[in-house]
């Protein structure tokens, strides 16, 4: 948090005056009264996802079946056509990336492709502080191997159940390590882990290495080429916007092409081939041979909109935004909550931390529903976390502005204390 910052509103609304991204707001179907802090859990929709999802609508309404043939076979196509447009902003190629069901089932997909335990190299590395979905595909993959998770699976304790210490990890790499699964960004403290340092050692030593891309994604730069892992999985309804339960994403380094997925099914079959619906899988040699069954057009269609808009932004213009609104957002809490019991979870320095800023109160829970209560989208993680995140593309620094001063509203009248601290089912 190098950068100088001043109180005050007249400050936020010269920096909105002068935000080269500011012109992508309008783009985005903002509520009016509603401050959204919560894309780093459900990015907001934007026009252009609207009407990409409405033309997928129309093609359907007007084509029927014909629908995969229309357009050049656009949207037969639609996982390749997606992933060109994905490609620049992870710097990989388009053919490495295929977009297919969720980030959990993407995980199955490349561990049961590349866990090839044998008696001295069985386990896999993860990390206590992850997203427990991945744990929990980790878990059973294991056990599918006739493993018991408790002995096959290597878990790296972090520290203070807040951050993962990468040197932790390079200790962590033994003989006896097959796989390593981490995350880029982590989604309580928006860590953002060294990949490049952690990649290079499990390479060295002959691990496959793979990452989960989820909370990094559209948040942070990334260069898949230079990193060559061996796979990555990202959700795309993050920060990409692409709407709930939007199709996520899988890449898979190409030299392993050559690969049989773990988990094959017909449209992970060679494209020229795929309708002549023989018995024998053949595999189509990129990432798409990874996809296992019909792609839900619908459920991807809003991405073809949301990645158009992040191509003309440009990932280094939208992390230089957004590092400079979280910081702001940071400098206000400093030097107005933090007499009130609030502390910020998060690394402060640029190169550690993501896109949210993780903001702490014993209260937290009851706090994030009295800021819902006056409008404002934050979300909480147990036990402690408000997350909030100014993004880049449709927060302005006057909300940023205005959410510390809700809260600083909120805590000195003790409005929240008229909130019941029992959780709701999605909190
Ligand atoms: C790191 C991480 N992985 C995966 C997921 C969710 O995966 P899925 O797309 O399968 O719901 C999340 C959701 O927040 C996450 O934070």
């Amino acid at each position: 948090m190098e950068k100088q910052y001043k109180d005050g509103i007249e400050y936020p609304k010269e920096l909105d005056n002068n935000d080269r991204l500011g012109p992508f707001r309008q783009r985005f179907l903002l509520t009016k009264g509603v401050i959204y802090m919560c894309g780093n859990s459900l990015g907001l929709a934007s026009k252009d996802a609207e009407e990409a999802v409405l033309t997928v609508l129309d093609k359907w309404k007007d084509h029927g079946v014909k629908i995969w043939n229309v357009d050049d076979g656009k949207y037969y196509l639609y996982s390749g056509y997606l992933a060109e447009l994905m490609a620049p902003l992870v710097g990989a190629e388009k053919d490495e990336i295929a977009f297919a069901g969720s980030t959990t089932t993407n995980i199955h997909q490349a561990i049961s492709t590349f866990y090839k335990p044998t008696k001295d190299k069985y386990k896999i590395l993860v990390d206590d502080i992850n997203f427990p979905t991945d744990r929990y595909a980790v878990d059973s993959q294991v056990r599918l191997k006739g493993y018991d998770p408790k002995d096959a699976v290597k878990v790296i304790k972090s520290v203070e159940e807040k951050f993962l210490n990468e040197d932790d990890v390079i200790e962590a790499m033994t003989d006896e390590v097959a796989l390593i699964l981490l995350p880029a960004v982590f989604y309580r403290t928006a860590q953002v882990v060294d990949m490049k340092k952690i990649t290079a050692v499990a390479k060295e030593r002959g691990i496959i290495m793979g990452w989960d891309l989820s909370h990094a994604v559209g948040a942070i730069e990334i260069d898949l080429k230079s990193l060559d892992a061996d796979f990555a999985v990202w959700c795309t309804y993050k920060y990409l916007n692409g709407g709930p339960g939007a199709t996520s994403a899988l890449y898979v380094n190409r030299r392993h092409f050559k690969q049989l997925p773990g988990l094959a099914g017909w449209f992970g079959n060679k494209h020229e081939t795929q309708f002549l619906l023989r018995q024998e899988f053949d595999h189509q040699q990129d990432a798409s041979g990874w996809q296992i069954g019909t792609p839900s057009l619908l459920a991807m269609a809003g991405l073809e909109g949301s990645l158009k808009i992040f191509n003309e932004a440009g990932m280094s213009s939208i992390r230089s935004k957004s590092l400079h609104i979280t910081g702001y957002l940071m400098y206000l809490i400093e030097k107005k909550l933090v007499q009130y019991g609030f502390s910020i979870g998060n690394f402060k320095e640029d190169s550690k931390r993501g896109g949210h800023v993780c903001l702490e109160h014993d209260e937290g829970y009851r706090i994030s529903l009295a800021l819902k209560a006056r409008g404002v989208v934050p979300d909480f993680r147990d036990p402690n976390v408000i997350r909030l995140t100014p993004t880049a593309l449709y927060t302005s620094y006057v909300e940023v502005y205005n959410v510390v001063e809700i809260l600083l509203d909120v805590i000195k009248t003790e409005s929240y204390k008229q909130f019941s601290s029992k959780r709701n089912l999605v909190v």
